[in-house]
């Protein structure tokens, strides 16, 4: 495949790769610590309904959006609402962007954790969490594997859509799965875990502000790749006989049940290993080796190395649905070769990404910097408040105004009844109207602003 818009080849082939895109690093690495350090129960259950309320609708939005225009974000808007509307896809491009340039380089901690236990010594090691704050610090290994995680994604969008992109998601997110739910029954057996799973599962009402509501927003919206485009530029590639909804409800699934099931696997092992909660973003890096080293030498290496290299799959199909949004607008928009936006952007996003390396202890300053009240926050930290934690809700708050005033919501009836005969006159098309007209852009205003407030004000508005 040569050109940006052939499509995917099949319904499961777009439903693979868009679950690809939600299913990554956030599910894995953030939710667990998100969750830890919000409260538990409470957090898991605000989560779900934002999920459902909030995020289901926005999806349906993107991948309609996409479909009906055949075209990346910019393109959409400019097709649909005219040149005023259209930097809001530029701003999801941008987002795109700078969101892939941190990410990457947690999925080059990713990476070498899966040499490190494979072929190193990580589970000789006594303590896991001196380990990774030497690990994450040290320049040499982070720049080595996040450059290769990125010409691992370049190569793959390189090759396009139906090739590089489907047939990664396919056979892989399954496994990942299953190695989930068996580590599961192996961390249950462990003493204490029970406290875990009670703190998980059982919310605490108490605990419960506009702090946490923030968090969990944030948090759905990233998991599902919502709020940049990423599912418009999928949506741009899949065939008019696709049921939209029907997909967007099994990637949603898949998406919430990996995250459910990471918690599951991530709070119990933190009781049983009698840490305190506040986990952040070492969380499955400093807790995971422990439950490896426990099965033993080999086993460990073998079960500890694959789930690691699942993990970097699961990143991979993320960051692949990243670096696709800037290239389709390059194709698209400034007619370059496929080739020439996938190098350029590999390269330009690699190197902003530089700085958040450097954050975890190598460069001093950019380990600690003081914003919005806080100190001891990474470079990372700021450009994942800045563009994940409030400009993925803004990006969700435009589409939902942009769908709701200017396409209309008939538009978008339209578009969806066409693989999906049932749907006008339906509950569902009621509920999403609803909540795409009225309920997410106000939802999405307050997140917006109550994030920006706490985040870089120091203000918490509740
Ligand atoms: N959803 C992915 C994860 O959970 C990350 C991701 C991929 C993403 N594409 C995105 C986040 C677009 C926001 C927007 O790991």
């Amino acid at each position: 495949m040569a050109t940006a818009r052939s499509g995917f080849s099949s319904r499961l082939g777009f439903v693979a790769a868009a679950a690809g895109s939600a299913v990554g690093l956030g599910n894995i690495w953030k939710f667990p610590y998100e969750t830890a350090d919000n409260g538990g129960g409470a957090f898991l259950f605000v989560y779900i309904i934002c999920i459902f309320l909030i995020g289901f609708p926005v999806m349906v939005g993107e991948i309609a959006m996409g479909r009906k225009t055949g075209a990346n974000p910019f393109g959409a808007y400019k097709q649909l609402g005219g040149k005023s509307w259209s930097w809001v896809g530029l701003l999801g491009v941008i987002c795109g962007l700078m969101i892939l340039s941190f990410y990457n380089v947690v999925a080059g901690w990713s990476f070498g954790y899966f040499l490190q236990i494979s072929f190193g010594d990580l589970l000789a090691q006594e303590d896991h969490g001196a380990f990774f704050g030497t690990y994450a610090a040290d320049i040499g290994d982070n720049f080595l594997f996040s450059l290769a995680f990125m010409l691992l994604t370049g190569f793959v969008v390189l090759r396009g859509i139906q090739k590089g992109i489907e047939s990664a998601s396919k056979i892989l997110m399954p496994m990942l799965f299953a190695i989930l739910i068996a580590l599961i029954i192996y961390a249950l057996t462990l003493p204490g875990a029970g406290e875990g799973v009670a703190y998980y599962l059982t919310p605490d009402f108490s605990k419960l502000n506009l702090g946490v509501l923030n968090s969990a927003m944030g948090q759905a919206f990233f998991s599902l790749s919502l709020g940049m485009g990423a599912l418009i530029t999928y949506g741009s590639y899949i065939s008019k006989s696709d049921n939209i909804t029907t997909s967007a409800t099994i990637v949603t699934l898949a998406d919430t049940s990996v995250a459910f099931l990471s918690g599951l696997l991530m709070l119990p092992l933190v009781f049983s290993a009698g840490l305190e909660t506040e986990g952040g973003p070492g969380l499955v890096f400093t807790i995971l080796p422990g439950i490896f080293q426990g099965m033993g030498a080999i086993a460990g290496r073998i079960v500890g190395g694959t789930f690691f290299l699942l993990l970097c799959v699961a990143a991979l199909t993320s960051t692949i649905s990243l670096l696709e949004v800037p290239v389709a607008y390059l194709v698209d928009e400034r007619k370059w070769p496929r080739r020439k936006a996938v190098i350029t952007m590999a390269a330009v996003i690699f190197l902003l990404g530089l700085p958040s390396m450097v954050s975890f202890g190598a460069v001093d300053w950019l380990s600690n910097l003081t914003y919005g009240g806080e100190s001891g926050k990474s470079f990372l930290d700021l450009v994942a408040d800045t563009f994940s934690e409030v400009g993925l809700p803004l990006g969700g708050m435009l589409m939902s105004i942009f769908i709701g005033v200017r396409w209309k919501t008939n538009n978008l009836s339209d578009e969806i009844a066409i693989g999906n005969p049932k749907y006008k006159g339906s509950w569902l098309e009621t509920a999403i109207n609803v909540m795409i007209t009225y309920v997410c852009p106000v939802v999405l205003a307050l997140i917006f602003v109550s994030n920006l407030l706490q985040k870089f004000a120091g203000v918490s508005i509740l």
